[in-house]
């Protein structure tokens, strides 16, 4: 499974050494949370920020994945797209034509995900699953990072698992995102993710990185 960190509550005023650091240990999965103060309380950042982060990702061959808290995504798909992202990820909940934003992503040469906030159900992406390389199982409501983990995740991850096993789609990764720590990780693996959004359990203020990553993978082998 990939650890995947978040940057959100990174130090901003160092964040190549932030994310070169979290390589360094052996991370190859980088999630951006991009949120727009509109689908989602919080402003964070956009594709500019995506542009000097890529170049580093590259020098490790990591995966750098861009999570749209935002309304109306279609209007910067290219953008995302042009700043490098490997996959793009559309919330459900706010994609009214799913399947044709699912095609402009994959039109774009990016891997295609949509994300689903805790309320909404998988039936909302079972007609597009197959044109999908990525589902988002969200276990905190979107806008903060830090929250704590909504224990019904886990049973949507599984049910996500099963989803996706049952149509034989091996190619999806299934990602969960929101309050994963190294008390939960091994717990949402065994639910079935393949890729783990850590925020807050890899950037927290005045915490060694590399210890809080070894913390992750010590909790993953057991
Ligand atoms: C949505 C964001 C956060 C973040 C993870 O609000 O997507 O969930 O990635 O932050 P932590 O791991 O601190 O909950
Ligand atoms: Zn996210």
């Amino acid at each position: 499974m990939h650890i995947a960190p978040s940057i959100l509550t990174a130090d901003f005023t160092r964040l190549g050494e932030e994310v070169t650091a979290a390589f360094e240990a052996g991370i190859r999965w980088l999630h951006l949370d991009v949120m727009d103060g509109r689908f989602v309380p919080n402003i964070s950042f956009g594709p500019m920020l995506v542009r000097p982060l890529k170049p580093i990702a590259d020098r490790y061959g990591a995966i750098v994945d861009a999570h749209l808290m935002i309304a109306d995504p279609d209007r910067y798909l290219e953008d995302f797209a042009a700043a490098g992202c490997d996959y793009i990820t559309v919330h459900a909940e706010v994609c009214p034509h799913l399947h044709r934003t699912v095609q402009q992503i994959r039109a774009l040469g990016k891997r295609p995900g949509v994300a689903l906030n805790p309320a909404t159900p998988l039936s909302a992406i079972e007609d597009v699953l197959s044109d999908l390389d990525l589902v988002l199982v969200m276990s905190v409501n979107p806008g903060f990072g830090g929250q704590r983990f909504i224990p019904a995740s886990l049973d949507k991850l599984r049910r996500a698992r099963r989803m996706i096993d049952e149509r034989g789609l091996s190619g999806v990764a299934l990602q969960v995102d929101g309050g994963v720590n190294k008390d939960l990780i091994a717990a949402v693996r065994d639910a079935g993710a393949t890729v783990a959004v850590t925020g807050s359990a890899v950037y927290a203020p005045g915490r060694d990185r590399a210890e809080m990553i070894a913390d992750l993978q010590k909790a993953l082998a057991t």
